[in-house]
């Protein structure tokens, strides 16, 4: 089921295009294999095939099923599941399948087919070894953090308090940062090493001093996906502000990417079929301590689509659990709105609020693994957590269009009418008793920005005549679009190998969702000429809408109180165009 989504989230903007391909291997490379590798072989080699119609058919590999619901295009050379949503090219079904990381993934492909991974460039290797020696000093950060642990037994008795063993201290590299303004130097001869600020372990004053970030805490290490420590976040043994404190952004960690826990709980992330998204380092901890080993942690921000992406790659059931006080029913509004974007089925997000006394870490300590369990087991499904925030108007004074688009979203999810929706929710007296808010300025819908996607992803190289000025930036569709025509424009992506090609190019970026879910469109096969025709005519739509607002806005302004010359002029030329077009579209 594909759902509206509510909003496009600022938090999209701006943020860095991909990671996985972060210039180790040249683009057009990527490419070329994608455009020369056959899916169907490939996913072939792991999983038995059926042909069904223009596709192949497989019980998916990545939920468990019993009707296959998991598709594989060779015309599009991609594959998509129907039932979990999983979607992506040839390299990502190794990824997904084999566990491989990018870089093996394309060897692997690459050396499948007798091509060889061309050498990096230097620009490249510049890059990687700009990480490199960064990774290597976060290590050797954690390491002397974990051996003053054992040294510490203030820390070590704080850690006891709240309940936790060696062993999960160790599962979790937990330290301990001394109370010394510069400890690291015990391991960093070469204090003053730039490098050191540069992965945010050394901070600079003013005055050009240089000291530790981390002093007297205790040390929960953050890993990216391969198991490197790229951050860290620090808390104080009892009282203190700030009770944690992070690792600032640097060129390893992204905090609205990483989830924290990830790599630990992997495995029973797979066994349960599901992940539990708390909010808190502890509470990740103190659940593994309690045999949940399936939690992980937004690292004190928002759920962000991409968040939410990821986790339903790797389990067909995400379960949000929230503290119960007001903070944390605001984060699980917006954890529902990032799920939204991201919905393949709505039975895979549940929410969990604990009572308003507890936090995971204390209700597990308390309750105990299988109490927990049982709860996480039953939680309020998304359907009815929307119902019942709508019911209770939360959220909605600041978010009237939102609140409309999500009754639309809840019709869906729900199976009901808006109207029903509405009436249930008590929301049309609402839109009823006030004028309705003024349209939201901007020139494209979601339905046309949409339509436009999918024409793109259908062929690439329609992207260059996208009119962008015509398109907004307001919602993911815009976004993706906007990213597509600007990246092909700026040359980074010059020959992409058709939809697979783009999401390739977009992987681990906030376009990646989008692009799955629209090229999952491109299964019906449709007509080329048809699909140019709409793509013309959408094209054309926009601009006769940008030329009626246009008109619209000088009419009235010439109501109101006269036009300058030039604007005469240039209402002159709009009326034409608009004459123009309409005779053409009566011919
Ligand atoms: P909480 O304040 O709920 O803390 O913050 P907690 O997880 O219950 O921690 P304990 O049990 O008191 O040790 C939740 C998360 O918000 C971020 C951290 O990621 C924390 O785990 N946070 C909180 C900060 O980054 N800085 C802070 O000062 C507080
Ligand atoms: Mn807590």
């Amino acid at each position: 089921m594909r759902l509206a989504a509510p909003t496009g989230g600022a938090c999209l903007l701006g943020a860095a295009r991909r990671r996985h391909n972060a210039g180790v291997i040249p683009e057009s490379f990527i490419q070329e294999l994608l455009a020369r590798v056959d899916i169907v072989d490939v996913v072939e080699r792991f999983v038995p095939l059926k042909k069904g119609g223009a596709n192949y058919q497989a019980c998916c590999p990545f939920h468990s099923e019993k009707t296959p619901s998991f598709t594989v295009s060779p015309s599009k050379q991609f594959y998509h599941c129907f039932g979990c949503g999983a979607h992506g090219s040839a390299l990502g079904f190794l990824m997904q399948y084999s566990g491989l990381p990018f870089v093996d993934a394309v060897e692997e492909l690459a050396h499948s087919i007798g091509m060889q991974v061309p050498k990096v460039t230097e620009r490249n290797l510049a890059e990687r070894a700009k990480k490199a020696p960064l990774t290597e000093l976060m290590a050797r950060a954690a390491k002397f953090y974990r051996e003053r642990l054992k040294t510490s037994p203030k820390a070590v008795d704080y850690l006891k308090g709240r309940g936790l063993t060696g062993e999960i201290a160790a599962r979790f590299g937990l330290g301990y940062a001394p109370d010394d303004w510069q400890g690291l130097q015990n391991v960093f001869p070469d204090y003053n090493d730039a490098a050191l600020v540069e992965c945010g372990l050394v901070i600079v004053n003013d005055q050009g001093r240089r000291y530790d970030r981390f002093r007297d805490r205790v040390m929960f290490p953050i890993l990216d996906q391969r198991g490197n420590v790229i951050g860290f976040g620090g808390r104080v043994l009892g009282e203190g502000e700030p009770k944690y404190l992070n690792s600032p952004e640097t060129p390893l960690f992204e905090k609205g990417r990483e989830l924290y826990g990830l790599t630990q709980a992997r495995q029973s992330i797979r066994d349960a079929d599901t992940v539990i998204v708390v909010e808190g380092y502890m509470d990740v901890v103190a659940l593994a301590q309690y045999g949940v080993g399936n939690a992980v942690a937004t690292l004190g921000t928002a759920t962000t689509p991409n968040h939410v992406h990821k986790l339903l790659r790797q389990a067909s059931k995400v379960v949000f659990c929230f503290d119960g006080d007001a903070a944390g029913r605001k984060a699980a509004w917006r954890a529902l709105e990032a799920s939204l974007e991201q919905l393949a089925d709505d039975k895979a997000v549940g929410f969990l609020f604990l009572p308003v006394e507890h936090d995971p870490d204390s209700f597990v300590r308390q309750e105990g693994g299988d109490a927990f369990r049982r709860l996480v087991a039953q939680p309020t499904t998304l359907t009815e957590f929307l119902l019942r925030s709508l019911k209770a108007d939360m959220d909605l004074s600041t978010a009237e269009g939102r609140a409309h688009q999500v009754t639309k979203a809840v019709a869906e999810a729900a199976a009901l009418t808006q109207a029903e929706v509405e009436g249930q929710c008590g929301l049309k007296p609402l839109s009823r008793g006030r004028p309705a808010p003024p349209p939201r300025s901007r020139a494209i819908a979601i339905s046309k920005a949409r339509t436009l996607l999918r024409a793109v992803l259908g062929r690439p190289e329609r992207a260059a005549r996208l009119p962008l000025d015509l398109i907004g930036r307001e919602t993911a569709e815009e976004q993706a679009l906007y990213a597509i025509a600007e990246a092909m424009d700026h040359g980074e992506l010059s020959a992409p190998a058709g939809s697979v090609g783009l999401i390739e190019f977009f992987r681990g970026s906030p376009h990646e969702a989008v692009l799955s879910r629209e090229s999952a469109a491109l299964l019906d096969e449709v007509d080329e000429s048809v699909e140019e025709a709409v793509f013309n005519d959408t094209l054309e739509k926009l601009r006769l809408e940008a030329i009626a607002s246009e008109v619209d806005a000088l009419s009235a302004k010439a109501r109101a109180g006269g036009l300058a010359a030039e604007e005469r002029e240039r209402y002159r030329q709009l009326l034409a165009s608009k004459a123009a077009a309409g005779a053409q579209r009566s011919d």
